[in-house]
């Protein structure tokens, strides 16, 4: 049988994303493992969700970088040191709020993929959720979604592994259609990560 596929996973929030993957992995359906999970920010709900699954942890600021006059490319590079000593098959950016560079990106050619909650060339960038919530209600959407997608240095975009058509309702509340949201988000994060592997597997073969 083929190892498990070892994951690192970057968030910078809640970490419900992560959740999925953690719950996916124990429970056999994905098979996988998570190797570590990164968090920019400290109080990162996700680093608390990691921590009880037993998994190792990496808080890594940005902060000190600006404070000693460094630049986003030095932290890009020894973040990508430390993530490449855990040896991952593959990164998946779940709810990471940060730009990654070339610098980053080009340690780990096509093994980063990020999920995004908005159709491919719709809503990059941050609230999309509510942009997209606001724009259905000016009539201007049908229905949104999400996607998981390798990384580029672009934001947001990039070749799409899944996507997942999220409907809206006239009778809909921001929560409502957010609740929506993730539970397709959870689904469509499994799938991607489970193809990238594929991938990778067939690659290397
Ligand atoms: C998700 O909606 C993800 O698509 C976006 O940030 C949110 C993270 O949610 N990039 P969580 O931290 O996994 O709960």
């Amino acid at each position: 049988m083929e190892p498990r596929g070892r994951l690192v996973v970057m968030i910078s929030g809640f970490g419900s994303n992560l959740q999925a993957i953690l719950d996916a992995c124990r429970e056999g359906r994905l098979w996988a493992e998570v190797v570590l999970v990164v968090s920019n920010r400290k109080d990162a709900y996700g680093l608390i969700r990691a921590a009880r699954a037993g998994v190792p942890t990496l808080y890594f600021p940005l902060r000190p970088y600006r404070e000693r006059g460094l630049d986003r490319i030095a932290y890009d590079r020894d973040l990508a040191d430390q993530i490449a000593s855990y040896r991952p098959d593959l990164i998946v950016l779940a709810g990471w709020m940060h730009i990654l560079s070339s610098a980053f990106l080009d340690r780990f050619p096509g093994r980063v993929i990020n999920l995004h909650p908005a159709l491919p060339g719709m809503f990059p960038g941050r609230d999309a959720i509510r942009r997209a919530f606001e724009a259905y209600r000016r009539g201007e959407i049908s229905c949104s979604g999400c996607m998981v997608h390798y990384v580029t240095p672009e934001v947001d975009v990039g070749p799409v592994l899944v996507q997942a058509v999220v409907p809206l309702y006239p009778e809909d509340t921001l929560e409502r259609f957010e609740a929506r949201m993730h539970e397709a988000e959870h689904r469509i994060l499994l799938e991607g990560i489970q193809r990238a592997l594929e991938r990778i597997r067939t690659v290397s073969s």
